[in-house]
């Protein structure tokens, strides 16, 4: 592969730190990035290697500039609240469907590589855990329907004109630079945020949701990898590992010398219960992940304390 690789959302939460791995590894980076949920401060300032053009997947001619002389994409761009997507389906489909064909149309015309951000919420609730990828896929939000359409699309593009394409089915991805004020942020965020301003962590329900937990950096270490790899497909991107909302709940109290209480509060509908992947294949062709969830937790709040 030569050097420049097109992050397509690489000032958001997983692309900066995509990013910033592939600049430490020598690659030259292109981002497009509209800045709706991602932000500047997310990327290095001035980097020699780093190049960012403002704008939409939406428009036809940036789009086009942005794909040249590039040897390979991440696409990581979307709609990415479920809550929207079920108040919203015709805006979140005309994003995340719409706006994934045009990336695949101008991969196909430029030959390129796309690997793309996929999501656990194509299972819908599980039946049998772990789930591997074989599993039955059945979506129970506009936002875990789209994402899967998006793998149904690469596929046909990679049967009818040879596309080289991966998508990366995420779990639930925790670190820096997720945005604890967003009202749709990961738990692990929410939580924190909480934690910090002396308020109970609210836990819904029983606390019993099981949920598996992956570092970004690690995910972004598996993208790199996955971009330098032929493998096309599907591959589950996660620990392995289930943890239970109470668990979590408790481990950030205990990290945080025992300060802070949990509140239950009313279980949320569509809240899926049960999700742990079977991480055999990412570790066969992409690598594992290192990290393990209370070391990640700890430098996170130590993080979040210093800044
Ligand atoms: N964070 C998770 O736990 C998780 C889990 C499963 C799947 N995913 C998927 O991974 C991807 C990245 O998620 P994230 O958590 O980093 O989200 P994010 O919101 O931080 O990143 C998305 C980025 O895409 C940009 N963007 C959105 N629409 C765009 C458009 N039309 N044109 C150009 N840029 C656009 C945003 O400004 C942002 O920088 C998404 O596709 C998401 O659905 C994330």
């Amino acid at each position: 592969m030569s050097e420049r690789i097109l992050v397509i959302g690489g000032a958001g939460f997983i692309g900066s730190h995509s990013v910033d791995h592939m600049l430490a590894e020598g690659y030259a980076v292109r981002v497009l990035d509209d800045f709706s949920t991602g932000r500047r401060e997310n990327l290095p300032k001035g980097h020699p290697q780093l190049e960012i053009i403002a704008g939409s997947v939406e428009d036809a001619t940036i789009l086009q500039v942005a794909f040249t002389e590039v040897s390979a994409v991440l696409y990581l761009a979307a709609q990415v609240s479920v809550q929207r997507s079920l108040e919203d389906p015709v805006q979140s489909a005309e994003q995340n469907i719409v706006g994934f064909v045009r990336v695949l149309e101008q991969a196909r015309r430029y030959s390129v590589r796309v690997v793309y951000a996929s999501s656990a919420a194509v299972y819908g609730d599980p039946e049998v855990l772990p789930l591997q990828e074989t599993a039955p896929l059945r979506p129970i939000s506009p936002y875990g329907l789209e994402k899967y359409s998006n793998e149904l699309y690469a596929e046909l593009f990679g049967r009818l004109y040879g596309l080289s394409q991966l998508g990366l089915r995420y779990f639930n991805v925790y670190g820096p630079r997720q945005d604890p004020r967003s009202p749709y942020s990961g738990v692990i965020s929410r939580f924190i945020d909480q934690l910090q301003n002396g308020r109970p962590l609210t836990v819904r329900g029983d606390g019993l949701q099981e949920r598996d937990f992956i570092h970004v950096a690690d995910v972004a270490r598996v993208n790199l990898a996955a971009l330098r790899s032929a493998v096309n497909g599907v591959v589950n991107v996660a620990s392995g590992r289930a943890t239970t909302i109470g668990e979590l709940a408790e481990l950030l109290i205990e990290l945080n010398l025992g300060k802070g209480e949990m509140q239950r509060v009313l279980r949320q509908s569509g809240d899926i219960r049960h999700s742990q992947a079977d991480v055999s294949r990412m570790q066969q062709v992409l690598g594992r992940a290192n990290i393990p969830l209370n070391r990640g937790l700890r430098t996170l709040l130590e993080r979040c304390s210093a800044a």
